[in-house]
């Protein structure tokens, strides 16, 4: 049995495998052939922080696949008011065929997948956003740029500019990463990313210069500034972030056929304008639409790794 915790536990074959699954499903879910990849099975949904795209993603996904999801709010379920992680994953484990958790320290998840009898899916942590990450690589693949693929992001060193490293160290591309300083990656994500690279042949590059991140590469990204969790320190960080966003003058810096993405919520006049969300290089809408997708391979092969045995 496999857990989907992080990029790093898998082969750049796995992740690869996992996308041509996905874009399989999705041409049979764009011609309205709903196969039941998944019948009967319960996906259980734990949201200790807010969400839009991944609850919409993981409950129409897992419906389509045949099954059904579950809803679990940390305000509704007892976990809320302190049953331990390992109890709720023995006691959810028991009865659903695989969960998804959308919680604070990785850790958390970590727990929860120890005890549990079924795959576990991070659906975003502090320190990870990995299927945030597979629906933005099946969005640069349909966009035709994998090849010489050079990603700059640009922002808060965050869940998801560590899930960018991972996805570079595995796949072997080039990544960017400028961040103010005092928001810098994580050390030890960064050294395990730069290990990996090694062998993938990635190039990583990290600094503090958004402009000479965006030089010439094919793919610009960007996060809030404000994570889930760190509304008392907004004011703040939008001082120290002054000069980070992204406007229609950086966006000129990297190549003509450069794409825009943003795994969304975004806060136009902040990290991003709203010209260059609104602009034809931006492919936010067909990346929050590839969520739907990806995990729906994400959750087939893990199924299929179960049954495997
Ligand atoms: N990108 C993303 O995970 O969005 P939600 O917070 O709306 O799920
Ligand atoms: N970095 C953001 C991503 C939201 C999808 C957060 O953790 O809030």
């Amino acid at each position: 049995m496999r857990h989907f915790l992080t990029l790093t536990d898998f082969t750049k074959d796995e992740i690869l495998e996992i996308l041509t699954l996905a874009k399989q499903i999705k041409e049979e879910t764009k011609r309205r052939e709903f196969k039941d990849y998944m019948p009967k099975k319960v996906l259980a949904m734990i949201f200790e922080k807010s969400s839009t795209r991944t609850r919409v993603s993981f409950e129409t996904g897992i419906y389509q696949l045949g099954g059904i999801g579950l809803f679990l709010s940390s305000n509704d379920i007892q976990l809320g008011r302190g049953e331990p992680m390992s109890d709720t994953s023995r006691v959810i484990s028991r009865m659903a065929d695989m969960v998804m958790i959308r919680t604070f320290e990785q850790s958390k998840i970590e727990e929860f997948a120890k005890y549990s009898k079924v795959p576990v899916i991070n659906g975003l942590t502090n320190e990870y956003h990995p299927v945030q990450l597979m629906a933005d690589y099946m969005t640069i693949q349909e966009a035709g740029l994998e090849k010489d693929l050079v990603v700059a992001y640009v922002g808060d060193g965050n869940n998801m500019a560590h899930s960018w490293l991972n996805l570079a160290a595995k796949l072997g591309f080039e990544l960017r990463i400028a961040t103010p300083k005092g928001y810098e990656v994580d050390k030890n994500i960064l050294n395990n990313a730069l290990e990996m690279a090694k062998i993938s042949g990635a190039k990583i590059i990290i600094g503090n210069d958004p402009k000479t991140a965006i030089k010439d590469s094919t793919v610009v990204t960007t996060d809030t500034w404000v994570s889930m969790g760190q509304e008392d320190e907004k004011e703040k960080r939008i001082k120290d972030f002054a000069g980070y966003m992204i406007d229609a003058d950086m966006m000129k810096l990297a190549q003509e056929k450069a794409i825009f993405l943003h795994c969304l919520p975004a806060y136009r006049g902040y990290e991003v304008t709203n010209e260059v969300m609104e602009s034809s290089q931006s492919l936010i809408f067909e990346e929050a639409e590839n969520r739907l997708h990806a995990q729906k391979g994400v959750m087939v092969w893990l199924d299929r790794k179960r049954d495997e045995k």
